[in-house]
């Protein structure tokens, strides 16, 4: 019998130095196969006892390129920080995409409404306004240039009418379910940047956060997601916060296509006296905070991250500052993989923090000052 097992041994080991063909199996619990997979195709993890070599997935290694925008708001128009929605949400005009990619633009983060999406929570897509709507809007912004990338963001704040996901609201599968969804719809376009949620805040645990932050990711490639995916921290997707708060843990979520270089950081900040992007006169340029998380990034393990919320009013001191924080931003590349600026999109050319273009096709001063120079 020790005889057997001995050459039973010694033949999985040999067969193990072979590599798994198109669709067969290449891991899992107790499997003693091949572990690595032919070109062409990569060890996905569908579950612990399952994984498959999924053909196209090992495209040359890839990579984002600096990327500088703005969020284009609309669908996530009246969810509340408690994640509660009544909306109908309002679709942003789709010329911007063309008119912002004319001037350099090549990224566009497209917020909406969990509620919008899934009316019941952990239910499917609505597939009506998925196809009139955003899917319409998100097509636009990837037609706009060759180049352009999109960040799909599901704004709402951690929470499901007012509850905590993981902790006491949404279980982990009701927020995973969203994700697997949208994996089947997007999953193969590299242009395509999963935001997995906006500015979670007052999160009772950040590590049980965390652990529901790597069950999407678990998820979203077991449902074949190749896609960047933007993780967030706590404390409002706080830049400054990350480095000490969440940042530590997260660096430690882990992905299923191997490596973290498709795992980016999400992080925000503004430059008004309380950080809270609802003044027109910023106070800060961001520099100390932005040096600091780069050098967090670079000392763990060489992360990037996406400054996806920032901005301010069409005021002098918002004109200067913001120009001195995307300036930064865009020298920190590659650990600073770019920016998105709030907001255009459905909002007004009156609102506080708006870059929305005038109806003659003129840019607010902001853009032309601050935005428009530091652009990839
Ligand atoms: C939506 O309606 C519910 C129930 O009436 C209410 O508690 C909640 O505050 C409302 N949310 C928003 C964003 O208006
Ligand atoms: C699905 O979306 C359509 C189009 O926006 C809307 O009319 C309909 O009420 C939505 N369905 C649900 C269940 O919310
Ligand atoms: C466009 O409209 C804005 C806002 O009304 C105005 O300030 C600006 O002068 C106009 N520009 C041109 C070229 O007409």
């Amino acid at each position: 019998m020790k005889y057997t097992a001995a050459l039973l041994a010694a033949a999985s080991v040999v067969y193990a130095q072979q590599q798994a063909g198109e669709w067969q199996q290449c891991g899992g619990i107790d499997w003693t196969g091949a572990t690595t997979c032919v070109s062409g195709t990569v060890c996905t993890e569908y579950n612990d006892y399952y994984s498959q070599c999924v053909p196209g997935a090992a495209s040359p290694p890839s990579s984002l390129p600096r990327l500088g925008g703005v969020n284009t708001a609309g669908y996530d128009f009246s969810v509340a920080t408690d994640g509660s929605f009544n909306g109908t949400g309002v679709s942003p005009p789709a010329a911007q995409y063309t008119h912002f990619t004319g001037e350099g633009a090549n990224l566009f983060r497209i917020p909406f409404a969990w509620q919008l999406m899934t009316p019941t929570l952990g239910g499917p897509i609505n597939e009506t306004w998925f196809s009139n709507f955003y899917d319409k809007t998100v097509q636009a912004a990837l037609a706009s240039s060759p180049n352009s990338y999109v960040i799909v963001d599901l704004h709402n704040y951690a929470r499901w009418n007012g509850e905590i996901i993981a902790q006491g609201g949404p279980t982990n599968d009701q927020f995973a379910s969203i994700w697997t969804q949208l994996a089947q719809k997007y999953g193969t376009n590299e242009r395509i940047i999963f935001g997995i949620m906006n500015e979670p805040h007052d999160i009772p645990d950040v590590a049980t956060w965390v652990d529901s932050v790597q069950y999407v990711v678990n998820a979203v490639r077991g449902a074949g997601s190749q896609n960047f995916l933007l993780l967030p921290g706590s404390s409002w997707a706080s830049a400054q916060a990350f480095p000490t708060e969440a940042g530590p843990l997260l660096v430690k979520v882990t992905d299923p296509l191997g490596g973290t270089s498709k795992l980016i950081f999400d992080v925000h900040k503004y430059l008004d006296s309380d950080n809270s992007g609802t003044h027109p006169d910023c106070t800060t340029d961001n520099v100390d905070v932005l040096t600091t998380l780069v050098s967090f990034l670079q000392s763990n393990g060489n992360r990037q991250a996406i400054l996806s919320e920032t901005g301010g009013g069409n005021t002098a001191s918002c004109e200067s500052l913001l120009g001195n924080e995307l300036a930064f931003v865009k020298s920190s590349f590659p650990t600073l993989a770019g920016f998105s600026v709030w907001a255009a999109g459905a909002f007004d050319t009156t609102y506080v923090l708006t870059v929305t273009p005038f109806a003659n096709g003129t840019d607010q001063p902001l853009w032309t000052t601050a935005i428009q120079p530091n652009l990839p």
